[in-house]
């Protein structure tokens, strides 16, 4: 959100337009760079396609109160600026006395500028950050009279050639000289680059120019401290020489990127500069083929440099975080390149090999990544030289698995063999895996699987086995297993067997979506003693049938079932009760009488995409725990009066989604909706209640009526709603309000009639509102009132009568309005009111709304003299200082008519 206070004309929450620049606060924005400067929000203002006099006369336009800690930038783009003498109007600083804006940042792009003279920013006393990229600047002359605040310079696609470091090392934190037309580079103190105080990271931004040199001459004094923060990007160059003429200093850059730069690996001395990440992926043609110490890096990546053959030495015995030569042509190596050495990660994936067996001879691996080979064949032998391997993805090979292939991968926690091609796991396929917590087996084509071919995973987690041929789950498979999360979806299961999860006792998620087998068959007491488990979907299933007899001693979170064939669900003829907190389903045909009730743990219950042909009595009787029923996206055709009956603990109910297109409550329909606070019946197409039609709902609070058909009552509609508060009956047809039409709503505090055709309220209409707070009839047809229309509304405290036709109003028809605090007479048609009257007889009166009637200039003076005096508030909702008006309250001004000579009350 943001931190500004704003004084404009046209607000909106985030964007405020004014001319051709706009208040807008950002959320795309590097967070670690300004989190560590302490940095929270970020706002712009953006200009397009304006100019200095311009933007700077907007500026002091738009008045916005900083706030600390929040960086705020001048954006300007798409204009002309080719030659920058100042950027504020001298004019507008000198009249301005207040300083303008503090601006942290800075940028200008896309504005053609060629040249900036010397101190054209020195108005920018607090600027931190100048982004000036995408221009035409050939020249760093202006650099050294950059403010002194200045930490990071944005100079990417220009058109520079020469740069000379000393201009910017001892000062700035980041430097972007990416897109520009630099061919040698000469580094003269990079030992002094950025402030060494604050320990930020810092950026130097070299990318896509056509280096072809880089000098790095010696630092003088030699520096003591390393540079450890530093990244350097030269990613995208073609560098074909690098001198670095003295060897007595080493530099330790955090991050080198020499990626589609570099042809040969051996003229950069990394050695010295001892990058901690160095990136020179994408060099094609780059040869490992002689020996490079590479021993002090941290982690390398050389993916898709099209290498074919490792030198043996330069790998072996050292020790990496993070080695990656994905996309290479590795196949045909057969020494042992990472012999004894310790790799935490190493990615091998989409690198042509076979057979990894040769490379690794007494390695210690942590993760190890060989999707997208050509591995065909895993057997015992395969990973015999591996050590310390925990985590394995072989996903994308062409595998045929044998006995014990994975025998020597003991201590492995993850592995991935999807999209594999695999059609069998033989008995000891998984041996030894004593360790693994997740296998990945989705996207295969396994069809039968043997009852215990999971069993040595001891430790096993998770198994996923999605997208598969498989039509059985057998009672063994998953037997005892620590399992917590199975998934199953996109198989074509035909079979659940009983038991199918049994003695599963951690079992969190069962997946078991979108199976295309023909007819699913659930046998009894498939989920049999299911103790935990948060969620069993079986959405898509083409199922025809689901019951109890599944369930036994079963405790589940939310069961889904939504999307199969069912025309009907049965809970009733069970033993036991089943302990279901929610449940997602679709129904195509008849909810049945107490057909759930066996579930009386149940909480919440939604039905997706339904059908209902006809809802029966009683449906849901025996939910003692019942909060919610919601019907999303469903049609119920018909409903019997008693379909709601026994629902005695639900609060949130789809009232709107149940009654839609109904015309009419009946009487009783929600007779046991004992603990109902709030019930919506609003946009149903409502034209009739029946008498009694609420009677039940003794703790609704909120009824809202809003938009329907309504035109009369009967006289006990209301009868029963002892707790009602709120009556929302706007939007409807009501023309004539009688004094029976409310019996029974003794507690109403807020009546809402807006937008009816009500013409007569008859005497006594509110008298059975004792404590009725707010009143509101607007947009109507009122014209007056009788004596006693209000009669009993002692404790009325609003009274909102706007937009009628009230031509006069009679103060003794609102006399028993004794707590009387808002009127609201707008938009009538009153020439005169009693205001000395009202004023002196209604003491808690604090506003009175009387715009838009049809005052004379004079008499309006008078009312607001009065008005003011007793402090009562009057402003218009709407003021209208075009026509004649007071205060925005218009008036008809009889004087200029009459020629009147004195403009005695200050007419506007
Ligand atoms: C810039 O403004 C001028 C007139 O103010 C207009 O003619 C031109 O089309 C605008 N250009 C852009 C890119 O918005
Ligand atoms: C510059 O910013 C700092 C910190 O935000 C503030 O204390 C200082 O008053 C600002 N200086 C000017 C000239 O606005
Ligand atoms: C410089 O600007 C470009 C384009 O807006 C952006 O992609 C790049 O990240 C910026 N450089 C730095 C160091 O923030
Ligand atoms: C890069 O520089 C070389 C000469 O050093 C030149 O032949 C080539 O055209 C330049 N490439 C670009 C894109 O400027
Ligand atoms: C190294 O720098 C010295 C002094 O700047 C210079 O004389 C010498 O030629 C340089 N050596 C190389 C190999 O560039
Ligand atoms: C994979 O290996 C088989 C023979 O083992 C070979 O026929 C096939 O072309 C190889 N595929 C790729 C993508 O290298
Ligand atoms: C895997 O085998 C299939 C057919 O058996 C073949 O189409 C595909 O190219 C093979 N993939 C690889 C990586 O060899
Ligand atoms: C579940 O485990 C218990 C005890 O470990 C065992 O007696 C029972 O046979 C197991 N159930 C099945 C179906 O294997």
């Amino acid at each position: 959100m943001s931190k500004f206070t704003l004084v404009v004309t046209t607000v909106s929450l985030f964007k405020i337009v004014l001319g051709i620049c706009f208040f807008e606060t950002s959320t795309t924005w590097d967070e670690d760079w300004y989190n560590q400067r302490g940095i929270i929000d970020f706002s712009s203002i953006i200009c397009h396609n304006t100019t200095v006099a311009d933007f700077t006369y907007e500026l002091f336009e738009l008045n916005v109160d900083r706030q600390e800690s929040t960086f705020l930038q001048l954006s300007i783009s798409y204009s002309n600026f080719s030659f920058i003498r100042y950027l504020i109007n001298p004019v507008h600083i000198h009249k301005n006395k207040k300083n303008y804006y503090d601006f942290s940042g800075l940028s200008l792009n896309y504005c053609g500028i060629e040249q900036i003279v010397k101190d054209a920013f020195k108005d920018f006393k607090n600027v931190t950050e100048i982004d000036l990229g995408y221009n035409e600047i050939n020249n760093l002359y202006f650099v050294s009279f950059l403010p002194a605040t200045v930490t990071k310079l944005n100079l990417t696609n220009n058109k520079i050639q020469n740069v000379n470091f000393d201009l910017f090392l001892n000062r700035l934190d980041a430097l972007d000289l990416s897109f520009n037309r630099i061919i040698r580079l000469v580094f003269n103190n990079l030992g002094l680059f950025g402030s060494w105080l604050r320990r930020v990271q810092k950026i130097l931004n070299l990318n896509n120019n056509n280096i072809t040199e880089i000098e790095f001459l010696p630092i003088f004094p030699p520096a003591a401290e390393s540079i450890n923060d530093l990244q350097l990007n030269l990613a995208n160059n073609n560098i074909l020489r690098v001198n670095f003429n003295n060897t007595l200093f080493t530099i330790q850059l955090k991050l080198l990127n020499l990626s589609n730069s570099l042809h040969n690996i051996e003229i950069f001395p990394f050695n010295l500069l001892l990058p901690n990440i160095l990136d020179v992926s994408d060099n094609v043609g780059l040869k490992l083929d002689k020996t490079y110490n590479f021993a002090f890096l941290n982690s390398i990546n050389f993916s898709n440099c099209s290498i074919d053959n490792i030198n043996s030495r330069i790998f072996q015995g050292n020790s990496y975080e993070y080695l990656n030569f994905s996309g290479n042509n590795l196949g045909l190596i057969k020494d042992a390149i990472f012999a004894e050495s310790y790799i935490q990660e190493l990615d091998l994936s989409y690198t042509k090999f076979k057979n990894v067996q040769y490379m690794f001879q007494n390695c210690k691996l942590n993760r190890l990544h060989l999707s997208g080979n050509n591995i065909t064949i895993l057997n015992s032998r395969s990973f015999i030289n591996v050590n310390e391997i925990l985590w394995l993805d072989l996903s994308f090979n062409n595998l045929t698995l044998y006995y014990n292939s994975f025998v020597n991968c003991k201590g492995l926690q993850f592995l991935n063999l999807g999209f594999s091609n695999i059609s069998s796991l033989k008995g000891s396929t998984f041996t030894g895996l004593t360790d693994l917590r997740v296998l990945n087996l989705q996207n295969n084509l396994l069809k039968n699987l043997e009852p215990k071919i999971f069993k040595p995973l001891i430790k096993i987690q998770t198994i996923n086995l999605s997208n598969n041929k498989l039509s059985i789950l057998a009672t063994q498979l998953f037997n005892s297993l620590p399992l917590k999360y199975i998934y199953l979806s996109g198989n074509q299961l035909e079979r659940i067997e009983s038991n199918a999860f049994c003695n599963i006792t951690q079992l969190k998620v069962i997946q078991i979506n979108n199976n295309t087998g023909e007819n699913l068959k659930i046998e009894n007491e498939a989920f049999y003693q299911l103790m935990n488990v948060n969620k069993l979907e079986l959405r898509n299933c083409n199922l025809t049938e689901f019951n109890a007899k599944y369930f036994s001693e079963t405790s589940i979170q939310n069961l889904d079932l939504r999307n199969n064939n069912l025309r009907h669900v049965d809970f009733t003829n069970h033993t036991e009760y089943i302990d279901l907190k929610e449940f997602d389903l679709t129904i195509k045909g008849d909810l049945k009488a107490k057909s759930f009730l066996k579930l009386i743990f149940l909480q919440k219950i939604t039905f997706w995409d339904s059908e209902i042909h006809n809802w029966e009595n009683r449906t849901f009787q025996g939910l003692f725990n019942l909060e919610t029923l919601n019907f999303k996206n469903s049609k119920i055709e018909h409903i019997c009066v008693g379909a709601l009956h026994g629902l005695f603990t639900v609060t949130q109910l789809d009232f709107q989604n149940i009654f839609r297109g109904k015309n009419k409550i009946h009487s009783c329909t929600f007779k046991t909706l004992h603990s109902l606070k709030f019930l919506n019946l609003s946009y149903i197409g409502l034209r009739n209640l029946e008498s009694l039609a609420f009677v039940g709902l003794e703790n609704l609070k909120e009824l809202n009526l809003k938009f329907n058909l309504i035109n009369c009552f009967e006289n006990l509609t209301f009868s029963g709603l002892d707790e009602l508060e709120v009556l929302n009956l706007s939007f409807n047809n009501l023309s004539n309000l009688k004094a029976d039409n409310f019996k029974g709503l003794n507690n109403l505090k807020v009546l809402n009639l807006n937008n009816n055709k009500i013409a007569e309220i008859n005497i006594g209409a509110f008298q059975t509102f004792p404590k009725l707070e707010t009143l509101s009839i607007s947009h109507n047809n009122l014209t007056k009132f009788k004596i006693g229309a209000f009669s009993h509304l002692q404790s009325l405290e609003t009274l909102n009568l706007e937009n009628n036709s009230i031509s006069n109003l009679l103060l003794e028809s609102l006399l028993p309005l004794t707590s009387l605090k808002v009127l609201n007479l707008e938009f009538n048609n009153l020439k005169t009111i009693g205001h000395i009257d009202i004023v002196y007889q209604f003491i808690n009166l604090r506003h009175m709304g009387i715009a838009n009637n049809k005052w004379k200039c004079d008499y309006l003076a008078d009312i607001l003299l009065i008005l003011k005096k007793r402090k009562i508030g009057y402003s218009a909702l709407y003021p209208n200082f075009l026509d004649d008006n007071i205060e925005g309250i218009r008036c008809i001004d009889v004087c200029k008519f009459l020629f009147c000579l004195q403009d005695t009350h200050g007419i506007n």
